[in-house]
């Protein structure tokens, strides 16, 4: 969603914030903005749409400056326009600031600040910030920040200038992350460590009710009761190739195209195919209550989601272990039961989902421990769960995420071998499972290398209206996933069905303007998808099967057949889902959409 970027140093400030945005564009936003010390005062420059808009207007600009904060919105409180955009100030243009999150009692602290003579000039909850900082500020703008956030209800990752401090910015974080970048004489801070990485790898992390006055020389954590928070700098390891497109046209395609590497890297070193198990490393401190658990409970929004509901076959399949999968914007609103012998999942790409968090933290009030699947290293989720394990699939740039589901499926899989090892899979079966991971990555190889099939298939239905995407069993979970994906970046309306769902009402859907993609693998369902493709046929549907290498028979009864290899049939969705990721990409392509700026979206939602 938003995202922050703030710098102090001697580097030039407009190309550093300039620079740092064009880093957090993939999160999605719809207007972008920047504020600096100029020679005459604070400089804001805002517009609604992209940073190379605003990147334009400011062109050439020599403007010596000491600090800068910079911004992209995704609206929440008032339209996407250059008043709404970020930073905002106050009605004496003394403070400014960039702000994500949700300021919930906006409305009453500007009634508030209106009495006492405010002026507001946008429709937005953040200016309500600017105001009341401006309002308690006597000289000391850390301390200003501080007071004024104690009147404020809802979340934040702020950004904060005053006219009176050129050399101060000032950060606060509830709820929505900021990480510090400790440099030589320069710092920086970002809502995502690609804002700044190619500046420095070393880092402080703000936690949730912590402020800090960040200088060129000098950054001092604190509490909002104003107690100092002595932090660990941290030296990440990143790549700045991951971040870049490496000559592909999108991101999602190279990262639809790296998955045997990130597969490949998700089980490195995890794999113990004597023993037939895995070993977990973030899993250890906690393993007794893994190992003892009589139920577990998965909490994800979207792909992680489909991810969890395949974790739940695995689970349920390879240990006996009863799971339920749960939409983590729900959950806190019901009154989940959880005991001391249920472990807690949560599972997200990004580690930043706010729904995701929000459930954490009502499991937390339930249960001992929360486990966490994330791939973003040091995110919120990854620090607030008690234990867990890493995708390891690298930064994840494009909006529909891709790589980190299958990664997502992989890490699962282990959970559930390591679990099902102790619990009714043999050495022997284990050692089947392993070695069958083992050669996922390749398979996947030769799926992607017949790229051009999908392309064909996405050149004929690509002016459809609404597409049915059926599995059954563990591809299930890949039918919702295709769906999604097409619908995301491409803008068909699709739904995902368990496939003998179909007759119980989509069925009405199937004319001969309809196309279904089944999922129609040799595994123990194969024949009765077999029936519900003939009933689709006889409704003049258009049918798009993925089905097993070797399956002839198939292609006589379908429209369009594509072939993905044999494996263990609980791995499978790691070989049907890669097909349905491309022919989204490929239509979202030839409809001439932003694929990996889907409009509405977002990369981390970080909203609830
Ligand atoms: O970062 P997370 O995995 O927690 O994100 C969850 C969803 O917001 C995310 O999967 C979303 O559905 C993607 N746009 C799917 O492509």
């Amino acid at each position: 969603m938003c995202g922050i970027i703030g710098y102090i140093g001697e580097r030039d400030v407009i190309s550093v914030l300039i620079q740092g945005l064009k880093r957090v564009e993939y999160r999605g936003y719809d207007s972008a903005g920047i504020a600096l010390f100029g020679p005459g005062g604070l400089l804001i420059k805002k517009d609604k749409g992209k940073v190379a808009h605003l990147e334009e207007s400011v062109n050439g600009q020599q403007i010596e400056s000491s600090a800068g904060i910079g911004h992209t919105r995704w609206a929440t409180h008032g339209e996407p326009n250059a008043v709404n955009a970020h930073p905002h100030t106050d009605d004496k243009n003394f403070i400014v600031l960039a702000h994500n999150g949700i300021i919930e009692n906006y409305m009453a602290l500007r009634e508030e600040l209106r009495q006492s003579g405010h002026e507001f000039t946008t429709e937005t909850d953040t200016e309500t910030v600017a105001h009341l900082i401006a309002e308690v500020y006597d000289g000391d703008l850390l301390e200003a920040v501080r007071r004024a956030l104690k009147l404020v209800q809802g979340t934040y990752g702020l950004v904060v200038m005053c006219a009176d401090k050129p050399d101060e910015i000032v950060a606060a974080r509830l709820s929505s992350p900021l990480i510090i970048g400790h440099g030589d004489g320069e710092n920086f801070v970002a809502s995502d460590l690609a804002a700044f990485v190619q500046f420095t790898r070393n880092v402080t992390y703000m936690e949730d009710g912590e402020v800090a006055l960040i200088t060129k020389n000098k950054i001092v954590h604190k509490t909002l009761a104003d107690k100092v928070v002595p932090k660990k700098i941290e030296k990440i390891s990143f790549d700045i190739e991951h971040i870049e497109k490496g000559g592909y046209s999108h991101f999602m395609l190279k990262e639809i195209t790296e998955q045997p590497r990130t597969i490949g890297d998700s089980m490195r070193g995890r794999l113990l195919s004597e023993e037939g198990t895995v070993r977990l490393g973030g899993m250890r401190e906690k393993e007794e209550q893994f190992l003892g658990a009589k139920r577990a409970v998965f909490v994800a929004c979207g792909t992680s989601w489909h991810a969890a509901l395949v974790g739940e076959y695995l689970f349920e399949e390879m240990a006996g272990l009863p799971v339920e999968v749960e939409y983590a914007s729900e959950f806190r609103y019901r009154s989940p039961v959880l005991d001391d012998k249920t472990i807690v999942f949560a599972i997200s790409q990004s580690g930043e989902t706010t729904d995701t968090l929000a459930a954490i933290q009502e499991a937390k009030r339930r249960v001992d421990t929360v486990f966490g699947i994330c791939n973003v290293v040091g995110s919120s989720i990854a620090r607030t769960t008690d234990a867990g394990v890493y995708l390891h699939a690298g930064p994840e740039i494009g909006v529909a995420s891709t790589k980190a589901f299958t990664s997502q499926i992989v890490v699962l899989a282990m959970l559930a071998l390591n679990l099902g090892r102790h619990r009714q899979i043999s050495a022997a079966e284990g050692h089947r499972f392993i070695k069958e991971l083992r050669e996922i990555p390749r398979k996947v190889g030769t799926i992607l290398s017949q790229s051009e099939k999908i392309e064909e298939i996405a050149r004929q239905y690509k002016d459809h209206r609404n597409f049915l995407y059926l599995g059954r069993g563990v591809n299930f979970p890949v039918a919702l996933e295709g769906a999604l994906k097409l619908k995301e970046i491409s803008y068909i309306h699709a739904e995902g069905y368990p496939a003998a769902e179909m007759k119980h009402g989509p069925i009405a859907l199937i004319d001969d303007e309809m196309p279904v993609v089944f999922i129609a693998i040799q595994d123990g369902t194969y024949e009765k998808v077999l029936s519900n493709i003939a009933e689709v046929r006889a409704r003049r549907g258009h049918v798009i099967a993925i089905a097993t290498e070797g399956d002839k028979d198939i292609a006589k009864c379908v429209d369009h057949v594509f072939y993905v290899p044999e494996t263990h049939p609980m791995l499978s969705p790691l070989l049907t889902v890669i097909p349905l990721q491309l022919l989204a990409y490929h239509v979202a392509v030839m409809r001439g959409c932003n694929v990996d700026m889907p409009r509405n979206l977002a990369k981390s939602v970080t909203v609830e």
